[in-house]
């Protein structure tokens, strides 16, 4: 049997999970709520945040999986990419326990876990397998080729998806993070009621700064144009009074051309691989749009899709567990000298 505790701890959530031969018995998230007045999340709060919640949050994964300590095989714990100082809490918490319990020690890159955290359900993709990982730092589309390969395809030349979400609901005042909110108006409003333009970025790379500064512009007009002209700068009264009269139109229009952008890419990588099992992952994928939206292609061309449970898609220890047993049974340890690292190459 083989029996994992796994940490992520690479941003704003402290979680921890344990799995048993692939199967994860429990998966306990904290949320930091202190960057919320902050409009985004503040690096030395979330290292303070992580040590206050690790030792609670590891004993109560424990405790809802019903295991001991001394029944676990390895210790797995985000290495890279996130805040270093985040980062840092996970990395100590997990050699500590490693060299207390005398067991193997496995370092995981939060992005290949985000895509394998496809791997927890019953229902599995086959390999090879291409995912779509949207989450608040990045984009990519990237191929699977087993559990312990992967190469990514495609990638944002700027801005992130999630990062789209939350600076389009900064410009319209809405609090940190962003993405969730505008969901919800979305659902209320018209996608075809403002037409923000596509970028025309080479290959399956993606950007989404261009998106970004129609919008101020959008919104600095008034909705009359999309184009920075100063003669038609609005008021910021103009401006807070349109927001809040077309609020779910303007987060169904944004909402509706961020999909767009994704699913086009991920429709020329399934044309150009010929590979039609295909996931999400990532924070992003949480968006009933983008669900929705990826389903209906997935029937139009014959995919099989997946998409994990939604605690399964924001950042989570689940998909760390799930990732540390693939490379447990890859033999694939790390020493007590590994580092931690903002920046990870694959
Ligand atoms: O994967 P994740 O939890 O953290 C990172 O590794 O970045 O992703 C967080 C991102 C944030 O940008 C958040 O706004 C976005 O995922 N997000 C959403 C939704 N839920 C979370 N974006 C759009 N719609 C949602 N329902
Ligand atoms: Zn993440």
């Amino acid at each position: 049997m083989i029996t994992i505790l796994a940490i992520e701890s690479s941003c704003d959530e402290t979680s921890a999970s344990v799995c048993r031969d692939g199967v994860i018995l429990s998966n306990v998230i904290a949320t930091q709520a202190v960057h919320e007045q902050y409009g985004g999340v503040v690096p030395e709060l979330a290292s303070r945040a992580h040590m206050q919640n690790i030792v609670p949050v590891v004993d109560e994964a424990l405790k809802k999986a019903g295991i001991e300590k001394t029944e676990l095989s390895a210790v797995a714990f985000t290495q890279a990419p996130g805040l270093i100082g985040s980062l840092l809490v996970g990395a100590q918490f997990a050699k500590s326990l490693s060299l207390a319990l005398d067991i193997p020690l496995i370092a995981v890159h939060h992005m290949q876990a985000h895509v394998l955290a496809n791997l927890i359900p019953e229902e599995k993709p086959s390999f090879p397998f291409l995912c779509l990982t949207v989450s608040g730092g990045h984009t990519q589309i990237v191929l699977c080729e087993s559990a312990t390969q992967m190469k990514v395809l495609g990638e944002t030349i700027d801005d992130a998806a999630g990062e789209a979400f939350d600076k389009t609901a900064k410009l319209l005042g809405l609090p940190y993070p962003g993405g969730p909110l505008i969901d919800k108006y979305a659902q209320l409003g018209n996608p075809d009621r403002f037409k923000f333009p596509e970028p025309q970025i080479p290959e399956l790379n993606f950007s989404f700064s261009g998106l970004k500064t129609s919008i101020l512009y959008f919104l600095r007009n008034a909705g009359t144009s999309l184009v920075y002209k100063e003669e038609f700068l609005a008021s910021e009264e103009q401006q807070r009074q349109f927001i809040a009269e077309n609020l779910n139109d303007i987060c169904a229009s944004v909402q509706q051309r961020i999909i767009s952008i994704l699913l086009n890419k991920l429709k020329k990588a399934s044309q150009q691989t010929g590979i039609k099992q295909i996931c999400l992952a990532g924070g992003v994928s949480a968006n009933s749009g983008l669900r929705k939206a990826f389903t209906e292609m997935g029937e139009k061309y014959h995919w099989k899709t997946f998409i994990p449970s939604f605690e399964y898609c924001t950042d989570n220890a689940g998909m760390i567990a799930i990732t540390g047993y693939h490379k447990f049974l890859a033999n694939d340890f790390a020493s007590l000298s590994v580092q931690p690292s903002a920046r990870a190459e694959w």
